[in-house]
């Protein structure tokens, strides 16, 4: 998955260009470039490296220009080269495309074109699609019509932008399939075009969203929308709250530590308009369950990645509170073989980005089947909103790190007050049961504020611990998707590995692996589960492993029970998950720091991963 951008107006191009670049550099960042038209023609720069590489790239004549296309790229088709890097031409060098997405049937296609005695100059699926445009630009089609009907010949999900140098005061914009989105952002005299929100919302909030099957033609003063056949479609206007101050710094050094130490105010702000304490009530105004709660016999969360660990957690809360059978699945397994489906199944499909393929695909999946879906995003639009019967909003604001930390937080808040919910609609939560709920997880913000506390903890952990190249992490029940998570963050921004488990399945094979050289990470919660684990910390000291243990507080420990202990604030069972992984985040963060890591854009991930 890749960034694109275009802009159309009365300022520089470039810079416009590069600034939306960088907002999306979470997509990808292997190589960078963009093409402008200024009055010698179409002009492109672009190379293997950061947005910061192609920036020195930018020479005067490019600043000219108020018309342009920029793309940041995450390879797919072809290594990571200045020749693989878009933009792309077509045959005739009259017209440029930036891309998002993979071609599957590019065989046939280059194939075709080949034959034809068309020639390329990459190894990219993107420079076939050009040459497609090219062609029927030479058969007499607007450029518009001519990305409509190259889109139609495409298998697999795509974003495009296209500028030609011979319809120079417009960019085509075109999607098909869930290729990660495509927006369009009017300002006041300029109009912009791009994958993501955070590359437009810096300018304007006004916004328009291209959807699959459609293309989008932009001029400074406004859109025009038409399907790939060219009739013409109407697009509503909206608008999202975010601006660019929620997307800076903060003055923290990366964003994944702002994003780790807002979580007080993000989790509040997924709870707490929607709970009252005094009357207990749990108001989710934005949300209808899409079928009758008592209906329901059965729901499967569905989700990516750290979504997929929030909805471990999930489903325990929709057991516990609700009382549904309930699972998770890995989105990219349940698309393929989803098992049998109704109208009473409860699909939820988590997705910070809701732009996730495999989610989008596992959605897909479970409606073909008439199963009614219900989503938890992050980001306002996204296409998995569109294409849920219902959502429920994470409102944690823009997550710019790669690593998932506040929203796999407020994911676990959401997934609480969704089990709430049904469990309320269900007659399974009484009242006073409610209300006592309600106030775990209204006290949950205060938790996770004394849970960072433990910042120095961590960060003297870290300088002792960050030279270990493997790490094991276990857990029981809730802690086992706790352990997982925090194995992944480990992994994902230190490059160290990093193995999750159940901790009663350490004595079915991990052992094996314990050593003074592969330091433990225990969570145990205070819980049921808490003394089974705490065996298992047992057997692994008992080998000469150096166990770090997240404990909770009030938790009656005998000494030395393991090398290093960190205390969580004690909180209701349900809730400790919410706490537990701070530690973890913290831990993971300050080892990549020691590392050098580029914390919040990791060697070969991507933000939104619109693949599948
Ligand atoms: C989390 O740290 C990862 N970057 C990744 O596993 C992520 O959770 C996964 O790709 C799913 O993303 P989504 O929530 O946007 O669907």
């Amino acid at each position: 998955m890749c960034g694109i951008v275009g802009y159309i107006g009365d300022g520089s191009a470039a810079p416009a260009i590069l600034d939306g670049l960088r907002a999306l550099e979470y997509r990808g960042y292997d190589s960078a470039g963009l093409a402008v038209l200024t009055a010698e023609g179409l002009s492109v720069r672009r190379r293997a490296g950061r947005i910061d590489d192609l920036a020195l790239l930018i020479d005067d004549e490019l600043m000219s220009s108020a018309i342009g296309i920029g793309h940041t790229r995450w390879a797919t088709h072809g290594a990571v080269t200045d020749n693989n890097a878009h933009p792309h031409a077509d045959a005739s060098g009259r017209l440029v495309i930036v891309h998002n997405g993979m071609t599957d049937n590019v065989t046939e296609l280059r194939a075709e074109l080949l034959a034809d005695g068309h020639r390329f100059a990459s190894e990219t699926d993107t420079e076939v699609i050009a040459h497609l445009i090219g062609i029927q630009r030479d058969a007499g089609a607007s450029l518009t019509d001519a990305v409509g009907r190259t889109l139609r010949r495409l298998a697999g999900a795509h974003s495009v932008l296209a500028l030609a140098a011979d319809e120079p005061d417009l960019l085509v914009g075109g999607r098909v399939g869930s290729a990660g989105g495509l927006v369009v952002g009017h300002g006041s005299s300029e109009a912009f075009l791009a994958s993501d929100l955070p590359a437009v919302v810096r300018h304007t909030r006004n916004l328009q969203v291209v959807e699959a099957g459609e293309t989008v033609t932009l001029r400074t003063d406004g859109a025009e929308f038409q399907d790939l056949n060219s009739r013409p479609r109407h697009r509503r206007l909206f608008s999202v709250p975010w601006g660019p101050m929620a997307a800076a710094k903060a003055g923290h050094r990366h964003f994944m530590h702002k994003e780790i130490h807002e979580q007080p105010e993000t989790l509040a702000d997924t709870i707490r308009p929607r709970v009252t304490l005094d009357p207990a009530e749990l108001r989710l105004h934005d949300f209808q369950l899409p079928v009758d709660a008592k209906a329901v016999d059965r729901a499967v969360i569905v989700a990516s990645g750290s979504s997929n660990f929030a909805g471990m957690v999930g489903a325990r809360y929709l057991r516990d509170l609700a009382r549904i059978p309930a699972s998770a699945e890995v989105a990219s397994e349940f698309a393929y073989a989803p098992g049998p489906l109704s109208d009473r199944t409860l699909i939820v499909a988590i997705s910070q980005s809701g732009a996730t393929a495999d989610v989008l695909l596992a959605v897909e999946r479970a409606r073909d089947a008439g199963a009614p879906v219900v989503a938890l995003v992050n980001t306002v639009g996204s296409e998995l909103t569109r294409t849920a019967d219902a959502t429920l909003n994470l409102h944690a604001g823009p997550e710019i790190s790669v690593a998932a930390t506040k929203t796999f937080v407020s994911q676990l808040g959401a997934l609480y007050l969704l089990a709430c919910h049904v469990g309320e609609q269900r007659n399974i939560l009484p009242a006073d049961q409610l209300a006592r709920r309600l106030a775990d997880i209204a006290h949950a913000p205060l938790a996770v504020a004394r849970a960072l506390e433990i910042e120095p903890q961590i960060e003297d952990l870290a300088r002792r611990f960050h030279d270990a190249v493997n790490f094991l992490y276990m857990g029981r029940g809730l802690a086992h998707a706790i352990a997982l998570e925090g194995a992944l963050k480990l992994k994902e921004i230190s490059y160290i590995h990093a193995e999750g488990f159940a901790a009663g399945e350490l004595k079915h094979g991990p052992i094996a692996l314990v050593s003074p050289d592969m330091p433990v990470v225990a969570v145990a919660l205070n819980d049921e589960l808490r003394a089974k684990t705490l065996n298992a910390v047992a057997q692994t000291r008992s080998r000469n492993g150096r166990v770090i243990l997240v404990a909770t507080e009030g938790d009656d420990l005998e000494d030395g029970i393991a090398d290093e202990v960190i205390i969580v604030p004690g909180t209701p069972s349900l809730i400790a998950p919410i706490t537990s992984v701070i530690p973890l985040q913290l831990f993971a963060y300050h080892i990549a720091v020691w590392l050098g890591v580029d914390v919040d854009q990791p060697r070969n991930l991507a933000k939104s991963v619109t693949v599948e």
